[in-house]
């Protein structure tokens, strides 16, 4: 016949086992990001922050087809200010430390966007600069 305290046992320890990922770090995946607010000084991005939060990486892709395959490179206008419609052109402006920008949170995602490959970072372009 069944042993009842050995099912229940057995059925404790595997479902320990099972969540051992859950409460092994205490439900903690590490300190949030703190992406690095633009170094000079603007208030505003191109659209909402929590908008960019969410969307950023749709808007990039509408802007790289507006420019590439439409040959619209409109200006865009943030707090009176022109910029280019591109990724270099008006986000790096901006958010000129990738580092501590979009890689705090890519990082933490483990999220790695191949656009660096052609791209170039504001890192790499003060190096080639200053050789
Ligand atoms: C004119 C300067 C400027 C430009 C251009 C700009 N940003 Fe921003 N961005 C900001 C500022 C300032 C904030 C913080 C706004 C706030 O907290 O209300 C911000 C916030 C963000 C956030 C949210 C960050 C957070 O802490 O949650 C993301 C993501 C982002 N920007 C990505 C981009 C991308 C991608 C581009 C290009 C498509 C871009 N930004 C272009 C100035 C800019
Ligand atoms: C507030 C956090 C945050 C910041 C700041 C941020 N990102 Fe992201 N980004 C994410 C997350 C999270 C994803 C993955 C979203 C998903 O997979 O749905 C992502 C995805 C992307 C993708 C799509 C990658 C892919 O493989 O599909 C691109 C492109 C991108 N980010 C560009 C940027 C750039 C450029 C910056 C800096 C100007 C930036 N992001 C700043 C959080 C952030
Ligand atoms: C294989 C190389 C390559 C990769 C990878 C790449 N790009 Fe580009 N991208 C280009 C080239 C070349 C242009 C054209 C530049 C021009 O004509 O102004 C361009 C232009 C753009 C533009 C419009 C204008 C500009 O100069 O910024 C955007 C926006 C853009 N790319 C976003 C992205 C994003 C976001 C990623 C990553 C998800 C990415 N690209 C990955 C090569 C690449």
């Amino acid at each position: 016949m069944y042993n009842k305290g050995l099912i229940v046992s057995g059925l404790v320890i595997f479902v320990l086992l099972v969540t051992f990922p859950i409460w092994f770090n205490g439900l903690d995946a590490g300190p949030l990001p703190k992406p690095e607010l633009p170094p000079n000084g603007t208030k505003e991005c191109v659209a909402p922050a929590a908008e960019m939060r969410a969307k950023h990486m749709q808007l990039l892709n509408e802007w790289r087809d507006d420019v590439i395959r439409n040959s619209n490179r409109e200006k865009i206008v943030v707090a009176g200010v022109e910029y280019g419609k591109g990724l270099q052109l008006a986000c790096m402006e901006c958010h000129s430390n990738k580092e501590k920008f979009c890689d705090s949170c890519h990082d933490y995602a483990a999220v790695q966007p191949t656009c660096w490959e052609c791209h170039i970072t504001p890192t790499e372009a003060a190096k080639k600069e200053a050789q």
